[in-house]
């Protein structure tokens, strides 16, 4: 995506690619969008994916990311959890710096079955969907890798 000033032109564009590898996309982007992805890698998925959003993005670069979090609303817990730690070592080892940090929540539907699994009442709204705990995370880039 580019521009960011009233009046300037953007380029949005979605990747159908392998996220861990990006090839192709050498100093690309200079601001990234992460819609709940970086939770469902594992933890060497999750390195070579910070590398991999590095070697894609320009100097300066900025990285929005939102995942699920290990920490407790009024609800079920998230089901992948990541704590805010492992965020902030696997972006910072990949030349990320991590200069926002805060509580979420993402809109999950979840299935009465599934909610019973909580063992209490969740509250969802007339789509089914619940709020579960999440991280919002800004990061940016480093130049000293
Ligand atoms: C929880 S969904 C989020 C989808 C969408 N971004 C959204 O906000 O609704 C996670 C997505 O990441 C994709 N995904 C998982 N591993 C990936 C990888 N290595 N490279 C690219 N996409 C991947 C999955 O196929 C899935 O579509």
């Amino acid at each position: 995506m580019t521009g960011n000033g009233p009046g300037e032109q953007f380029d949005l564009r979605t990747l159908d690619a392998d996220a861990t590898s990006l090839t192709g996309y050498e100093g690309r982007f200079d601001t990234v969008l992460d819609s709940v992805l970086y939770h469902c890698l594992d933890e060497e998925q999750r390195r070579l994916y910070a590398t991999a959003l590095h070697r894609a993005t320009k100097p300066g670069a900025l990285l929005n990311l939102l995942c699920f979090s290990d920490t407790t609303v009024d609800g079920p817990p998230a089901p992948l959890r990541v704590s805010a730690e492992n965020r902030r070592t696997t972006l910072a080892s990949a030349g990320w710096t991590v200069t926002d940090l805060r509580q979420s929540t993402i809109s999950v539907v979840v299935s009465p079955d599934l909610a019973t699994q909580f063992g209490h009442t969740v509250a969802v709204d007339e789509k089914g969907r619940t709020q579960t705990p999440a991280w919002a995370v800004r990061a940016h880039r480093r130049e000293d890798l």
